[in-house]
């Protein structure tokens, strides 16, 4: 079952499609999130083909990247996987996977219908966190022409996909979502990871605002 010839020749396309992307939705973090999917999959049991080829296809066409349309990325990764004839069982899996992965706002449930779509949902996730979530918070603002933090802005738990693909300030963002990971992981292996990540945000965030106030001067 597991295909290693199609596993290098997603890795290269997928590569050859997000090298240098500037939002935070590069081929490097595909590359982590792969990682941390295989890291878990294997405490966790689950298959391995399939959490591998979804990782690496997850991010092949982001709903951010192209005009709000939600469908592209599954349809995208579809094109690709009938090429590779992987079959009709692990494509519509893998598609299934990618559909219902995104975060779509603080009041709006996204459950995985599988253990392999926990397991790359989870891995996705814990890429938003930590030293590395920082960093990509501010690639996206900036990618996308949004502010670092506003008080004037206030925060907003939404409660539909369409309020949530509205814009944001990068310090807002921490907490629409990225606070609010760390109890929605699915498995064991990626609740342990997203409290020490968790931790590193708060830090920062501590540090950030006794700057902005103006406190340690
Ligand atoms: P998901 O994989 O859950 O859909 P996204 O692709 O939406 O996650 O987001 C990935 C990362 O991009 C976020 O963790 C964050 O760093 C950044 N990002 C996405 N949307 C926003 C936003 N509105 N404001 C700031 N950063 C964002
Ligand atoms: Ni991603």
């Amino acid at each position: 079952m597991y295909d290693q010839e199609i596993i290098q020749k997603t890795e290269d396309y997928v590569k050859s499609v997000q090298q240098g992307e500037s939002s935070g939705h590069d081929w490097w973090h595909t590359h982590r999130v792969r990682n941390l999917a295989v890291h878990i999959c294997r405490a966790e049991k689950a298959e391995l083909y399939v959490v591998e080829l979804a990782a690496l296809l997850h991010d092949i066409a982001d709903w951010k990247l192209h005009g709000g349309d939600d469908s592209i990325g599954p349809k995208t990764a579809r094109v690709w996987l009938e090429k590779q004839n992987t079959g009709e069982e692990v494509i519509s899996h893998i598609c299934e996977i990618i559909k219902d992965m995104s975060f779509k706002g603080a009041k709006v449930e996204t459950p995985m219908q599988t253990l392999e779509g926990k397991v790359v949902q989870d891995a996705d996730r814990l890429d938003a966190l930590g030293a590395i979530g920082v960093s990509r918070v501010f690639a996206y603002v900036g990618a996308k022409g949004s502010e670092i933090y506003n008080p004037d802005i206030p925060v907003k738990l939404h409660s539909s996909f369409d309020e949530y693909k509205g814009k944001s300030t990068a310090i807002n963002h921490f907490y629409e979502k990225l606070l609010l990971l760390k109890d929605r992981m699915n498995t064991k292996t990626a609740k342990k990871i997203a409290e020490k990540r968790h931790k590193v945000m708060e830090e920062y965030l501590k540090q950030f605002f006794i700057e902005w106030d103006g406190l340690d001067f």
